[in-house]
């Protein structure tokens, strides 16, 4: 079953097929869907593009959260970024950083309901998703050595699992990252 998670409609006929189904009640969810922003400068982001990389993280992610509102679950989890935190570094990934944010105020939201909810700002993932495709294209905003490796990624969840709130796994050497990028000093 698929579905365009920022779609009412497509989200609730597939909790509803899932029941239909007879599958096992949904107990968790893994939010992360995402639509990468080209590198652009902040200036010459146009409105389709930051509707696209909004829709998936800020509606999708709301919608899950409505409607599985009654819905007992033991843990909801948000892909976030670390672009969130550190802002748009050189203001080239707006509209992402922006979408990611929305992620770490809903894990917010929901903690003051008494909601299980879990933000992870990732640093940038090797080898796999979005990035990757990005360095592929000949674009990268931080250097390969700060990134992690997939099974690590994994490792990191399997422990953050059981955590609540918002949470950064970032392997960044912090003193080389304010060389790179000294407008963030003041973060
Ligand atoms: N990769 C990284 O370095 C990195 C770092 C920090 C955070 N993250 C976050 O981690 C998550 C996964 O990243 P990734 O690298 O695996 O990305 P990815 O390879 O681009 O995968 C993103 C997935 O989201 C799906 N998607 C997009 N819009 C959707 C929608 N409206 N409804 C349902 N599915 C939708 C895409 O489906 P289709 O293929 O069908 O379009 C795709 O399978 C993202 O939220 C990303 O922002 C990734």
């Amino acid at each position: 079953m698929t579905a365009d998670v920022s779609c009412l409609d497509q989200v609730e006929a597939a909790l509803d097929a899932v029941k239909a189904q007879g599958c096992p009640a949904v107990r968790g969810v893994f939010h992360l869907a995402g639509v990468p922003q080209p590198l652009q400068p902040l200036a010459q982001l146009d409105i389709s593009t930051l509707k696209a990389v909004l829709k998936p993280k800020v509606l999708g992610s709301w919608l899950l959260h409505r409607l599985l509102t009654e819905t007992p679950l033991d843990f909801f989890v948000l892909f976030s970024s670390w672009s969130s935190l550190l802002g748009t570094v050189g203001q080239r990934i707006g509209s992402y950083s922006i979408a990611n944010t929305f992620l770490d105020a809903l894990a917010q939201h929901r903690q003051t309901l008494g909601q299980p909810a879990l933000s992870i700002n990732w640093g940038d993932w090797a080898e796999i998703g979005m990035r990757h495709r990005s360095v592929q294209a000949g674009y990268r905003l931080l250097p390969d050595e700060w990134t992690l490796h997939p099974q690590q990624g994994l490792e990191a969840l399997s422990l953050l699992l059981p955590q609540q709130g918002q949470t950064a796994v970032l392997p960044v050497p912090w003193q080389q990252f304010l060389q790179l990028f000294p407008q963030t000093q003041s973060f």
